[in-house]
């Protein structure tokens, strides 16, 4: 027990992080201990997390001297920032270099950074394409994230740069499934035109990064894109009909109407999706399936992941059902 390596995993009851821990805690003889942090012990998740095995840590990621304690004697930390929980990149900067300054500290020998392009290496400020968002971002929930980059590699922190794909359980908890139209057809609405998504089943991330883990030092100072496959609007709207039992068409808007839609965040995703569209090539082209699938073998395509999710995605009834028909 005492030659296993502690990963301390930030966001251990989330998606990214709930993923790597349930990836570790499978693989009990694999040399590596969990360090699950929350900012809540006493939560349920972080109980499960508890009687599977892990070592549950209290931490508070806007808290340096927080962080320190929990990545104290880890040989690795998985970091990631959840700008869905504020809305600030100026925050997510912020919280990554708590992260940053806690792992030099205390020397954690492998970091994993969660992190996105920062899409105004492609798209300046002063491009035209996009509206500028918030005074100094294209996408801010990437820009920072890629920003955030830097604070790592300036401390000379063994990084692995971890670029992430659209979560599929978006279909599900980010009110991006399948909606009735005004005709009672199911459509899934993307500012995509006909260029592939990279998508992942959101629990696959975890599984890459441990892979990661294992394979240590091939991987720092490198950048690691991932995805289960790439997916234009029209093969999802596909792939869901078959999964739902009835059809889905592919509703493909302009980014300004996306933008326009007026949810908290619309204008963010609405240049993200348009990022993804206008430099589809480059951003699938960071993100091989292959290559993900030689990381994780079990790397679930879209349709493995719909044959075990179709049932939760949220799917008003039909005019026709119900009304009893
Ligand atoms: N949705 C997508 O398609 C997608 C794709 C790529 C990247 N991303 C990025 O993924 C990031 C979010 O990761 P996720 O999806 O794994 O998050 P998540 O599932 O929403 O989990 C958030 C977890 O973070 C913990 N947390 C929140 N604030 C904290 C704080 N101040 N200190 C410590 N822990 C805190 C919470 O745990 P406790 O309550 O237990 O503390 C919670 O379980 C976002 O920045 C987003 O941009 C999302």
């Amino acid at each position: 027990m005492n030659d296993t390596k502690i990963i301390a995993v930030i966001g251990a009851t989330g998606a990214q992080g709930g993923g790597l821990c349930r990836a570790i805690l499978k693989d009990s003889g694999g040399g590596y201990r969990v360090r699950a942090l929350t900012r809540n012990a006493g939560s349920d998740k972080a109980k499960e997390l508890k009687r599977l095995g892990a070592e549950v840590v209290q931490v508070d990621i806007d808290d340096v001297e927080s962080l320190k304690k929990a990545f104290r004697g880890a040989h690795g930390a998985f970091c990631v920032t959840f700008f869905w929980e504020h809305f600030s990149p100026e925050k997510e900067l912020a919280e990554a270099k708590n992260m940053a300054d806690a792992a030099k500290q205390e020397g954690v020998r492998h970091v994993i950074w969660s992190t996105l392009e920062d899409t105004r290496q492609w798209v300046p400020l002063d491009d035209r394409r996009m509206p500028t968002l918030m005074e100094k971002y294209k996408v801010p929930h990437f820009d920072a994230k890629g920003e955030a980059n830097r604070l790592f590699t300036e401390r000379g922190i063994p990084t692995t740069f971890l670029l992430t794909s659209f979560y599929w359980e978006n279909l599900i908890h980010f009110g991006m499934g399948p909606k009735r139209g005004e005709d009672g057809n199911l459509y899934i609405t993307l500012p995509m035109a006909d260029k592939k998504l990279p998508g992942i089943a959101s629990d696959d991330i975890g599984k890459c990064a441990y892979a990661i883990f294992r394979r240590g030092s091939e991987f720092t100072g490198k950048t690691v894109g991932i995805a289960g496959g790439h997916l234009t609007g029209g093969q999802m709207a596909a792939a869901l009909t078959r999964a739902l039992g009835e059809e889905v068409r592919y509703n493909a808007v302009s980014p300004e109407a996306y933008r326009g839609f007026g949810f908290p965040g619309a204008d963010d995703l609405g240049n993200m999706f348009q990022f993804k569209r206008d430099f589809e090539s480059s951003f699938c082209g960071a993100r091989s399936p292959e290559f993900s699938r030689a990381l994780n073998p079990s790397m679930k395509t879209f349709e493995a992941w719909l044959d075990e999710n179709w049932d939760r995605i949220p799917v008003e009834k039909g005019a026709r059902r119900a009304s009893g028909e």
